[in-house]
Formats: structure tokens, sequence, C-alpha cells
């Protein structure tokens, strides 16, 4: 299959793919001896790409996966301290070098995204790229909307404003499910000690559904404390086009070259 030339440039390590695109604009990259352009494509394994007369070899094609996290384990690849780590949970040894794309607290559920990728962890994370993040929380006591307000034109925490979020309480079917969905966390991050306090058939609870254009550390539970209603359990629902779907708790599964076309088209 061929690829775009700097796709494979940056690929092999050579440089990140704007810098390679620049070596190409430069004139110092080579494909079978011809002086590649922009547009030059390549068979890796086949066509023999030089940079200032050097061959460039090892490439490979990069892995993105989401997986459905559990409560209870620590984001993290290596951690001495912890007792249970997401590295656990997926391929590590299959796919060198995969890591987490940012972080959920270790008593948050839901989908984690992980690359071997660097530059399409970075530009995820990049707060100029808005990629929404969609999470549904379990809260302390009967919320109303207008208390959801403030959310919606932005809260000043101890490290700045937040953008704007869309918030709304979730109700009827999706608020039973999601109250059967954090039942079902907190019984299985019994079994790996740390988890919230989500007291079953408490009707001093409300299920909120927020959309977060940025990730700063804790945002949710800092902005559902802030107007007075902690969070006692959080699941994240979406990252950006993707969703969870049926993924099993504790489970990962490739994602297609589609899906991750869609992520890169959040880049500015
Ligand atoms: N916001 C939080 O407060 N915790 C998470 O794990 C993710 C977002």
């Amino acid at each position: 299959m061929e690829v775009r030339l700097q796709k494979y440039l940056a690929r092999c390590g050579v440089a990140s793919r704007r810098a390679s695109e620049d070596l190409i604009r430069a004139g110092r990259v080579r494909v079978n001896g011809l002086v590649a352009d922009l547009g030059s494509k390549v068979e890796p394994g086949v066509d023999e790409v030089t940079v200032d007369g050097k061959r460039i070899e090892g490439f490979f094609e990069h892995v993105t996966l989401m997986l459905h996290k559990p409560a209870g384990y620590v984001t993290s690849m290596k951690d001495e301290h912890a007792n249970h780590l997401v590295s656990e949970l997926v391929p590590e040894k299959e796919y060198p070098g995969l890591y987490p794309i940012g972080r959920l607290d270790q008593d948050t559920t839901g989908l984690l995204l992980f690359s071997t990728d660097g530059e399409l962890g970075h530009a995820l994370l990049r707060p100029k790229n808005h990629v929404p993040k969609t999470y549904i929380a379990l809260v302390d006591g009967q919320i109303s909307d207008s208390e959801l307000t403030p959310l919606r034109t932005g809260i000043l925490l101890d490290d700045g404003m937040t953008l704007p979020a869309e918030a709304k309480i979730v109700r009827g079917v999706e608020e039973q499910k999601a109250r059967k969905l954090f039942e079902v966390s907190q019984t299985a991050s019994m079994h790996t000690g740390k988890g919230m306090a989500a007291k079953k058939g408490n009707s001093e609870q409300s299920v909120v559904c927020l959309v977060l254009h940025e990730g700063k550390k804790r945002q949710v539970k800092r902005m559902l404390s802030a107007i007075g209603h902690p969070v006692l359990a959080l699941h994240r629902e979406s990252f950006g086009c993707l969703t969870l779907g049926s993924l099993p708790r504790g489970s990962w599964r490739l994602l297609s070259d589609q899906e991750v076309a869609l992520l890169w088209s959040y880049m500015q």
C-alpha cells in the first residue's frame, strides 16, 4: 500500500509531518534516486527513500485503540505505587510505544484512547483543537436546570475560567441506564479498591451530562463541586466522534483507519 512521502518520513522517525514537508520542499528527499515533491507517494519496503543521501527505513503503521476503562485503574503505563494500571488492560507488548491520550481519574470509567502516535495524542489534547468529550456524572443532591447555567457560560476554577460547556440533566430511560451503569461500576471497583461513594437507591442524587471542549485536571468534578453538587460517579461516554458502543467494560478495540482520520479532522 502506498503512503504519502511526508507520512513515511514521520513514521520512520525522521521528523514530524510538517518538518518532513519542509525537507521535501527543500529538495533534500529523493525517491528511487529522483528528487521528490509534496505529492510523492512511496511503497514501504519497495521504494528507496533518502534524505541528504541517507537511506530512510523503519516504516511502521501506528496503532490507535479505545479502552472501556473500569473503575479502580490508574491511567498510567508504569507506576510502582498503583495496585492496578490501565496498561494491564491493553496489548502493550504487541504494540510497543502504546500510551494513553489524556487521562481519566482512577474512579472514572469510560472511553480512554491509546496510541503509538505521539503526534496524534498531542494534537488531540491541544486546547485550541477543542475536541469535545462527553461525560455522564452522578451527582449529590437534586439539581435544577438553572444551576447548570454557570457551566454553560464558563466558571472560575482555581486554574482559570472554563470554556462554555454543554450541560443538561439526564432524565427518563437515559437516567435509568446511567444509574445502572454506575451501580455496575461501583460493584466492580470494590474488587480493585478505590471507587466513589455512589449509594444505591438514593433519590437525593441527579444524573448530569456535560460536554467539555477542553481537558483541565479533574475538570468535571471541580465544575460540579463548584455549583454545589459533588460528583459521586463519573463516566466518559465519548471522545470526539467516537463512542464506546457495546464495547464491554475492561475491553479494548483497534480504531479503523476511517476513525483515526475522523480524529485528525479535528486538527486546526
Ligand atoms: N474530569 C474529571 O473530573 N475526572 C475525569 O476522570 C475526567 C474528567
